[in-house]
C-alpha cells in the first residue's frame, strides 16, 4: 500500500484551541482521523507526526525518507518562513512533498509571504482551510 507521510508541524498541535477565527475549531487528532479515513477510501496509508521542535521533524523526515516514503504532505506552520534547516532537509530527503497552509499566508502579514521550504516541495495549497490537506491527499494518491 502506498504510504504518505503527514508532518504537521510548531503549534499545529494547539488546534481548535488557537486563533480558531484564523485556523477553525476542529483539533489536530480530529483533523488526522478525518484524513485518515479519506486516505483508507483512497487506499493509502497515511504515516503522522507532529512536533514544536525543528530537529525532531527533519529526523521524521530523514527516517521516512530512509523507510521508502516517496509521497509527504507537510504543514511546517511558523518553521515555513523560518527554517533553514527544514528545507535543506526536504530537498536533501526523496520525499515528495506537498506543502499546505490552512490559511491564505499571501493575505496576512508580510513575513508569512515567504515560504522558505515551498522551493524545495512539489507543490504549495494555501487558503483552503483543512481542505487543503485533503487536495492534497488526493493529489498525492492519484500519482
Ligand atoms: C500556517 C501559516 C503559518 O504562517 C503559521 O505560522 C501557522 C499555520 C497555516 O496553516 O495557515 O502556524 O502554516
Amino acid at each position: 500500500m502506498k504510504k504518505i507521510a503527514l508532518i504537521n508541524g510548531v503549534n499545529l498541535d494547539r488546534l481548535g484551541k488557537r486563533e480558531p477565527q484564523i485556523y477553525g475549531s476542529e483539533t489536530l487528532p480530529e483533523l488526522v482521523s478525518a484524513i485518515k479515513a479519506e486516505a483508507e477510501k483512497l487506499g493509502v496509508e497515511i504515516i503522522d507526526y507532529q512536533s514544536n521542535v525543528e530537529g525532531e521533524i527533519v529526523n521524521k523526515i530523514y527516517e521516512l525518507s530512509d523507510a521508502g516514503v516517496e509521497l509527504g504532505i507537510i504543514n511546517p506552520a511558523a518553521f515555513t518562513h523560518t527554517s533553514i534547516a527544514l528545507r535543506d532537509c526536504i530537498a536533501g530527503a526523496s520525499i515528495k512533498f506537498v506543502e499546505v497552509h490552512i490559511s491564505n499566508i499571501h493575505k496576512r502579514e508580510e513575513f508569512r509571504h515567504t515560504s522558505l521550504t515551498a522551493p524545495v516541495c512539489h507543490a504549495q495549497i494555501c487558503g483552503m482551510g483543512r481542505e487543503g490537506y485533503f487536495a492534497a491527499l488526493r493529489y498525492l494518491a492519484s500519482l
